[in-house]
């Protein structure tokens, strides 16, 4: 099966969701298609584009603190790919038993997530390390405030970014804002819930239950409610209308009131109850109001050809670089709750600006978020990271440069199974074993593919009770 450069967008539009196990094609002629990531990749690693770049001391400090059983009560995991496998750094330290459950199940989530990455395309990757950290909420920000030490800078702990040694700690993390030094990457959801064959592939379905011309002209929104982290300058908001002045605290909570009780808007509309999201489609605008920090309803609402109505929250995905307001998205409440209505008022008044929009959002999704593409955003990073490594990943010289030794580091299969029977109450299984089984992973080398795939090759799908399903597979 393989796959030549022909035009990048054609191509990628009929192997959306051919995620085969990897022939004998490069990985890099295989992502070549997905290179579009490369700038927004390369503007996250401007702060280590220096001749320090990332050296073993950074990346040891890094560890140190974000790393679990660190200082700062992390999550992170610090991995190691070297000669195409995967290692858990300094493993025996590592255990789940330092983070609460439900980061737990997000931690091994990505640990057989890029288990399985490592596993197709070997040594093909490059040699790198890095800490990948869970947490909604950015670490550092780079202009030296909340999140960056500061004052309570301890002794070995950089006290500011630009400052020496430097705090420009590179974690990888799903969220970041405009000026913290996160990495940002596929958030677990990914692997956790099945947006491929949930989303992607019902995009058509929808599109024919749902046509541009017969949908409601109104905005909607429904869901759960979130506080809202807001450390960092530019995430920061207040109420205006009754509140005015007071903090965004609970934020989708307050944004419904403000909606339902102030602005009283005929066609906006805010349920105060969970509404499948497929019933969301019956209107031409959905309300995007962010979570903790970044909410993967964002690609979900994408998918749904509807346009979307997006919070101008301050937080950003590894995507976002590639999305633009006007082109992808209507934005509001970049200053204002109210401004959802000026939002509201541009799409009616420019409907077929407004459908090109939500078809265009649509295309985005299907093209750059599939299990394909995000398994090469994956690999794009770690090439252009490795570029910056000041070390041999795997190796410490330590201070003056001596003698070259090995960092301990565990298979990430031996890792995981030494979590078994820390937490017992994930939410998704009571196993880490299971957790494995219901996530949505790319096949292995030589495996035709998920229980999902195999359906669509022609035999009966796995039949699974709605109430069963997980992911990708189906509880026993
Ligand atoms: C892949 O390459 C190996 C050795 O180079 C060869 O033996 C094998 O047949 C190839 N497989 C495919 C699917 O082309
Ligand atoms: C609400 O929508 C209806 C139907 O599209 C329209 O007639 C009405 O003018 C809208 N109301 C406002 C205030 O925009
Ligand atoms: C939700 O809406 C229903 C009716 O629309 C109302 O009775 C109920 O009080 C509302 N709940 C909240 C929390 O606002």
């Amino acid at each position: 099966m393989r796959r030549s450069c022909l035009s990048v967008l054609v191509l990628s539009f009929f192997v959306t969701l051919r995620t085969g196990a990897p022939s004998n094609i490069s990985l890099w002629e295989h992502c070549s298609r997905f290179r579009v990531y490369l700038p927004g990749i390369h503007e996250d690693l401007l702060p280590w584009q220096d001749a320090e770049g990332i050296s073993e001391d950074l990346i040891d400090r890094t560890t140190r603190l974000w790393g679990i059983g660190g200082k700062k009560r992390g999550n992170g995991l610090p991995l190691l790919i070297k000669g195409g496998k995967l290692y858990v750094l300094q493993g025996a330290e590592r255990s789940i038993k330092d983070i609460w459950p439900w980061q737990a199940y997000n931690v091994i989530a990505y640990a057989y997530a890029l288990q399985r990455l490592v596993e197709r395309w070997g040594p093909q990757l490059p040699d790198v390390e890095f800490v990948l950290e869970t947490a909604d909420v950015p670490s550092t920000d780079l202009r030296g405030g909340a999140g960056a030490g500061g004052a309570k800078a301890a002794a070995d702990e950089p006290a500011s970014p630009w400052g020496t040694p430097h705090g420009r700690l590179p974690v990888m993390r799903h969220c970041k804002t405009a000026e913290s030094a996160d990495i940002a990457v596929p958030i677990f959801h990914f692997y956790q819930h099945d947006f491929d064959h949930s989303f992607l592939e019902r995009i058509d379905h929808i599109n024919k239950a749902h046509p541009w011309e017969q949908r409601n002209t109104r905005a909607f929104a429904a869901g759960s409610n979130y506080v809202r982290e807001q450390d960092a300058v530019s995430t920061q908001r207040h109420w205006d209308g009754v509140q005015h002045g007071t903090k965004v605290e609970e934020v989708r909570k307050g944004f419904m009131h403000y909606v339902m009780d102030e602005l009283r808007h005929p066609n906006i509309t805010y349920a105060n109850s969970t509404v499948p999201m497929w019933s969301w489609a019956a209107n031409k605008m959905a309300i995007h109001v962010d979570g903790i920090s970044c909410s993967s309803r964002v690609h979900q609402l994408l998918a749904l050809g509807t346009v979307v109505l997006r919070e101008q929250s301050g937080y950003f995905s590894f995507y976002d670089k590639l999305l633009t307001k006007f082109i992808h998205y209507v934005p509001f409440w970049r200053h204002r709750p109210r401004e959802v209505e000026w939002a509201y008022n541009w799409v009616v008044a420019h409907d077929a600006a407004a459908r090109t929009m939500a078809q265009r959002g649509q295309d985005f999704v299907r093209t750059y978020l599939n299990a394909a593409a995000i398994e090469c955003f994956w690999a794009l990073l770690w090439e252009e990271y490795a570029r910056l490594q000041r070390f041999r990943p795997g190796y410490r010289r330590g201070p003056g440069g001596g003698g070259e030794r090995e960092v301990p580091a565990m298979p990430v299969a031996e890792w995981i199974a030494k979590q078994e029977g820390i937490h017992m109450d994930f939410w998704a299984t009571k196993s880490i074993a299971a957790i494995g089984s219901h996530l949505c992973l790319l096949p292995r080398p030589g495996e035709a593919g998920s229980p999902w795939d195999t359906g669509r090759e022609g035999k009966p799908p796995l039949t699974c009770p709605p109430d069963r399903r997980v992911g990708c597979g189906c509880m026993p």
